[in-house]
């Protein structure tokens, strides 16, 4: 593990960093349950294993001190009516907080934190989002044609809670219903007082 300070490039148009130690790549099979319109979903899934989305990591150990920073790139499409999106998780080390910087593209940061107070903010490129402690993220592209490229820096022992949010869901979705991106509420958000 480098030990001296370091540089790395961004490699333009693609987006990508110039060094880069692991690359994610998440299809929509990973994404059981987590978008609205279930059939739409299973079709989806049938014809193809299409990539959602991928995320290159600068890897540092994961010790309180360090910081863990890459690049997430979200790819465009639809589920039924909804964007191409992330998981989305909460740190597993709940205050820990997270920037993001918007590279490339079109989308939307959706927010929550456990008590279920929610926030969806725009990304667009040049902005910088501060996603405070506690509270989940999930990023989502509502681009034609174009990536979702975000840089992202966070705590390196914050860890990734996936299974709250695989359960609960996110209490607000970004659909297109024909006039472009609109934020709606999940009917099936579990709220707080509906979890056990
Ligand atoms: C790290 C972080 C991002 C996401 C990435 C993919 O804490 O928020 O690096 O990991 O945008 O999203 P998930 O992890 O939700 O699949
Ligand atoms: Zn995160």
């Amino acid at each position: 593990m480098e030990r001296f300070p370091f540089v790395f490039d961004i490699c333009y148009p693609e987006i990508k960093p110039s060094r880069v130690d692991n690359h994610i790549t998440r299809t929509l099979s990973s994404m059981q349950n987590q978008f609205l319109d279930l059939q739409a979903f299973d079709e989806m899934l049938l014809a193809e294993d299409i990539l959602l989305y991928e995320v290159y990591e600068i890897k540092r150990p994961e010790i309180e001190g360090e910081l863990l920073s890459g690049f997430s790139i979200v790819h465009p499409g639809k589920v039924g009516k909804e964007y191409f999106m992330t998981k989305g998780h909460f740190h597993t080390v709940l205050e820990t907080a997270e920037i993001y910087f918007c590279l490339k593209g079109q989308g939307y940061m959706v927010m929550e934190n456990p008590e279920g107070d929610c926030a969806v903010e725009e990304l667009k490129p040049n902005r910088v989002l501060y996603v405070p402690p506690r509270w989940a993220h999930r990023s989502i592209n509502t681009g034609s044609q174009e990536d979702l490229a975000t840089f992202f820096v966070y705590p390196a022992n914050a860890g990734h809670n996936y299974g709250t949010i695989e359960v609960q869901g996110f209490r607000k979705l970004v659909v297109d219903n024909g006039n472009g991106p609109e934020i709606v509420d999940n009917p099936r958000w579990l709220a707080p007082g509906a979890r056990k």
